[in-house]
């Protein structure tokens, strides 16, 4: 790997602007310098500053227009259910059945799971994530596929087989021992071969036996540091039968915490409509959230409360992700927007630099991966996504009368999408490139 420059504006989130002040949180370089060194950034600041360090043969890069950010982190995303992005008329849990499981089962075609992993790891870097939290199918060969195609592009993806066995068709459940069984076999095979994470992945309560729980705590506890991922409190339906079906439990989050799997390497989507006793459970124990807005909206889940969340006398930490193909953009900048919207209509105006922090280091957080990916900083990994501020006509339009980075910024994510991102870059490779012919 060579030795690469990257020079223009750069902007990136290094605290938690929702329990800090903003500016101990932002660091924005209007001329800055990214030194990259077999995939790591090796220096990163004001190019005035840090040219005298740069190797004089060094291929430089400059984007004269561009802000260079850290690679979106989406922290929750389905990457089997590409196909039925946008699907009509339906709440949760008939949306499962009608469109989610039979299209699963697609699945357990290993050449079909292939072809839609490579298209979503391309899809990913068009839109400038360079990391995401990925559920599968409960096919093992679904999991192959991701971390295959992920591979191929060196990426940072964790993702996982999905644990299901009641409650659905034959063709996509497993067994309790079945699920154990692959899983073991899964992180055996894949948990830290190069960037890729093994995520041990139960579908949620409603799809799981209390022994496939039991067995899902056990993986944890005997692999300390693979993480979890699941559903949460997302439709008041899905509520409702968690209680049916799990009664001795007082409440959604004391099934998953009676099971072991509330901790800070577990993950949780949607969140909706925890009490304020389950927000302190996952306080007190550390697990996460990933807040899923275009989702909530297409599925009428509900209104997250993010403040309710972030409350600095107990907060959880929370990740943004796209939840496709509940969730219906695969754009980070889409789903900062319409968290936006989401908290507005909470009464709560979240700001530019909250948004950009969710979609970067606040999903490194809630995956535990922000030692490596999330900021611009040295040692971390060199994967960027390089933003175009005059994208489109509108966007220019705007772009020329923006008086703060800030306005610039907040107008960039409620207005941008994927033709802002010019180009995407992974470990120090360019991986996408837009392409401006015309
Ligand atoms: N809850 C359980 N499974 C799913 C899923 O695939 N998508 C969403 N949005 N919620 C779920
Ligand atoms: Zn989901």
């Amino acid at each position: 790997m060579s030795d690469l420059a990257l020079r223009g504006a750069l902007y990136t989130l290094v605290n938690d602007p929702f329990l800090n002040a903003a500016e101990d949180c932002v660091v924005y370089e209007s001329d800055g310098l990214i030194l990259i060194r077999d995939g790591l950034i090796n220096a990163v600041g004001d190019y005035g500053k840090l040219k005298d360090q740069m190797p004089n043969d060094i291929e430089t890069r400059v984007y004269p227009d561009a802000i260079f950010l850290p690679g979106f982190v989406d922290a929750h995303i389905h990457y089997p259910q590409v196909e039925i992005i946008g699907s009509y008329g339906t709440q949760l849990l008939e949306w499962l059945n009608k469109y989610t499981f039979p299209t699963e089962a697609k699945f357990n075609d290993r050449e079909h799971a292939q072809e839609i992993a490579d298209f979503f790891i391309a899809e990913l870097l068009r839109n400038g994530s360079t990391t995401a939290s990925v559920f599968c199918t409960s096919a093992p060969g679904s999991v192959d596929a991701i971390f295959e195609a992920a591979g191929a592009r060196n990426m940072l993806i964790l993702a996982g087989k999905m644990m299901m066995d009641s409650h659905a068709p034959a063709d996509i459940l497993d067994t309790a021992s079945a699920s154990y069984d692959d899983s073991k076999a899964l992180i055996e095979r894949w948990h830290k071969r190069g960037r890729r994470l093994y995520t041990v992945t139960p579908r949620f309560a409603l799809t799981s036996s209390p022994q496939q729980l039991e067995l899902a705590g056990a993986l944890m506890r005997e692999h300390s540091d693979v993480r979890l991922q699941s559903h949460i409190s997302e439709n008041l339906a899905e509520v409702a039968r968690a209680a049916e079906l799990y009664p001795a439990q007082k409440n959604y989050t004391d099934i998953y915490h009676h099971y072991g799997l509330l901790n800070e390497r577990a993950i949780y989507g949607h969140g909706i409509h925890l009490s304020e006793g389950e927000l302190r459970t996952f306080h007190e124990t550390g697990a996460r959230i990933a807040h899923c807005p275009t989702s909530n909206f297409f599925i009428g889940s509900g209104l997250f409360n993010i403040a309710a969340t972030k409350d600095a006398a107990r907060p959880v930490t929370v990740g943004l992700g796209t939840d496709v193909g509940g969730g219906t953009s695969f754009s980070m900048l889409r789903t900062m927007s319409e968290a936006y919207k989401m908290a507005q209509l909470r009464g709560i105006s979240v700001t530019a630099a909250q948004s950009f922090y969710l979609a970067t280091l606040g999903s490194a957080e809630a995956l535990g991966i922000h030692d490596r990916v999330g900021k611009l900083q040295a040692s971390y990994a060199a994967d960027i996504a390089v933003l175009d501020p005059r994208a489109t006509p509108l966007l220019t339009l705007r772009a020329d009368v923006a008086e703060t980075l800030d306005e610039l910024l907040f107008a960039l994510m409620i207005c941008a999408d994927d033709r802002a991102i010019q180009a995407t870059y992974v470990a120090g490779e360019l991986v996408y490139e837009r392409d401006d012919r015309i």
